[in-house]
Order: C-alpha cells, then structure tokens, then sequence
C-alpha cells in the first residue's frame, strides 16, 4: 500500500529582521505552517530567533522551527524572501534597487543550487523589480514567483474606508494596484461598500474632487513614510499580509489578492511584475484577474508601469 504523501508544509524564511521575524512570529500564532526554517547571514541572530519563537510553542501552535542554511529549501513549499536593506526615513523603495538587487543574486542562486521546486514570495523593496529579479536568476515559470505587490496596500485602503464610513474592513471591497510605492493607484471604478458601488452608497459625484476619497488615498500611499518617520520601519502589517499570502497557497484557497504578479498582455503588459488581482492556490498564481479600468485609473496603471519598466532598465545594471 503506498503512503499518501502529505503536504509538509514547511516554509523557509529568508532574513530575520523585523519583516521576517514578523512573519515567523505571526505564522506560529495562527497554526499555519508545519516547519519553518529561518535563514539570515546573521546565523547567530537566526538561532536566537528560532529559540526565542520556540519557547513560545507552548502557547501557540505546533510546529518545528530551526534555524538553517540554504540546504533546508530542496523540500520547501515556500521560500519567503525578506533580506535587503530597508527604506531609511526619507528614502523611497526604488531607491534600493542596486543594493537589495546584488543581495538577491546571491540569494537565488544559493537556493536554485539546491534545485528548488516550489513558490518563491518575495517581501524585500522595491518588490516589483526584484520579483522580476527573482524570476530571471530561478527559471522558475512565471506563476510560481509571486511578489507581495500592493497587499498591504490594499489592506490599508479597506481600513481607512472601514474607518471613515464605519462598516467592517471586510466589507470593503477595494484594490490598490500598480509598483508597491509612490506610483501606485486606487482602483475607485470599483470600490463596493457591501456590495453598493461607492459613489452611490456615499453619493459621490467625482471621486478625483473629494476631498475625503483623495485623503484615504494619499494616507494609503504614503503609509509606510508616515510609519518610518515614527518607529524606523514598518514589519506587522506586511508581515500578516505575507501569512494570507502563504495560507492562500498552502490551503489552495483559490483567493484574489493584490500581489505583484507577471502579465501576459493582460492590462496591455508584457514580461513585467506589478499589482494586481490574482487569483491563488497550491500551484502559485492560477490567474490574473483583468479589471475593466476607467479612462484615468489606465493612464495611471501605465504611468505606474512606467516606473517600475524604467527602474528594469536603468537600476539593476
Ligand atoms: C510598507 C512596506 C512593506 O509598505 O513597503 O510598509
């Protein structure tokens, strides 16, 4: 009789700084992985880590967490990229593209050396390009490397939406797309309040001239400068975005999230990562859900295109 093979569930998470270490802690309280593996250059900061989370078991949820080396990805289903250096107060995340892009080529190699067959999910800024990067070192097909794009972004937008009209973030229906960052767009065309259109649950005649609408948007935009400015990153909200992320492939929940995912031609894009609504499950992104944009959210999702196109082409050089 042949044992079915079980899904082992094991996630190696690579960087233990406040991302990863986010992530690994919020992992272990929501029961979602069997075996989490935490590598860092810091193997010394990884250990602690692993021992730190470890003596919280007890109260937590089963599982097995070590820290390792790049040997641990051959049987891993995902391997989280978190490393690189982070924005500094003031700095945008393009401005870490020739930095994080030399650390990344390091790291892909090391875990392609160990003929990795499952998803890579990127966190590290800027995460657009350095998903495209991800995908061009691996040779892994396009649907099996999936950047966390704008899904923290579009979190931010349901809460403050949830917030200025006092209805449950989860029942707001809204998408941020576009680069994770200063270019990025809000996709009002189609906002739904529980199922009621925007500009008719709130009666908005031009939702470019309210001043309310703009507002959310811009504190959505510009969330992460607003949170370095105060703490010196930002790492909870990323890092729970990055466990839907993981449940959604792990449970092959067949969910749409907003991650930075490749297009086809779909939005009029070839060959490049961006944000947008994508449709996943156990085998990585099943598809990319292709929105009927308004005249103004088309001309900003190119421009935004534009953006992460040009850093392509000039910053990893
Ligand atoms: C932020 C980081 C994840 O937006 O870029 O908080």
């Amino acid at each position: 009789m042949t044992i079915r093979k079980t899904k082992t569930r094991k996630v190696v998470v690579i960087g233990t700084g406040f991302v990863g270490t986010s992530y690994a802690y919020a992992l272990l309280n929501q029961g979602v992985v069997n075996e989490l593996v935490l590598i860092d250059l810091d193997e010394a900061k990884a250990d602690g880590e692993a021992r730190d989370l470890n003596h919280g078991m007890a109260f937590g949820n089963p599982m097995r967490i070590k820290a390792g080396d790049y040997e641990e990805c051959h049987n891993a289903d995902l391997v989280v990229i978190t490393a690189g250096a982070n924005q500094k107060p003031g700095e945008t995340r393009l401005d870490l593209v020739s930095k994080n892009a030399k650390i990344f080529k390091g790291i892909i190699d090391k875990v392609m050396a160990v003929d990795f067959q499952g998803i890579f999910v990127v966190a590290t800024n800027p995460v657009d390009i350095l998903t495209h990067l991800t995908r061009e070192i691996s040779g892994l097909p396009k649907e099996r490397v999936i950047g966390s794009g704008t899904i923290l972004d579009t979190a931010r937008f349901r809460y403050l939406l949830g917030e200025h009209f006092e209805v449950d973030a989860r029942n707001v229906h809204a998408y941020i797309v576009g680069e994770h960052g200063d270019s990025e767009l809000p996709v009002w065309s189609h906002v739904q309040i529980g199922g009621v259109p925007l500009i008719q649950y709130a009666n908005i005649q031009d939702v470019y001239q309210n001043k309310e609408m703009t507002d959310i948007f811009e504190n959505v935009r510009d969330a992460a400068y607003h949170i370095i400015e105060r703490k010196g990153a930002t790492y909870y909200g990323i890092g729970l975005g990055l466990v839907r992320l993981t449940k959604a492939i792990l449970n092959n929940e067949n969910a749409i999230l907003t991650v930075s995912a490749h297009l086809d031609g779909q939005y009029g894009l070839n060959d490049m990562y961006i944000g947008v609504p994508a449709l996943l499950n156990e085998h990585g992104i099943r598809e990319v859900m292709e929105l009927d944009l308004s005249k103004k959210e088309q001309i900003h999702f190119e421009k935004s295109a534009n953006v992460i196109q040009e850093m392509i082409d000039t910053g990893m050089k």
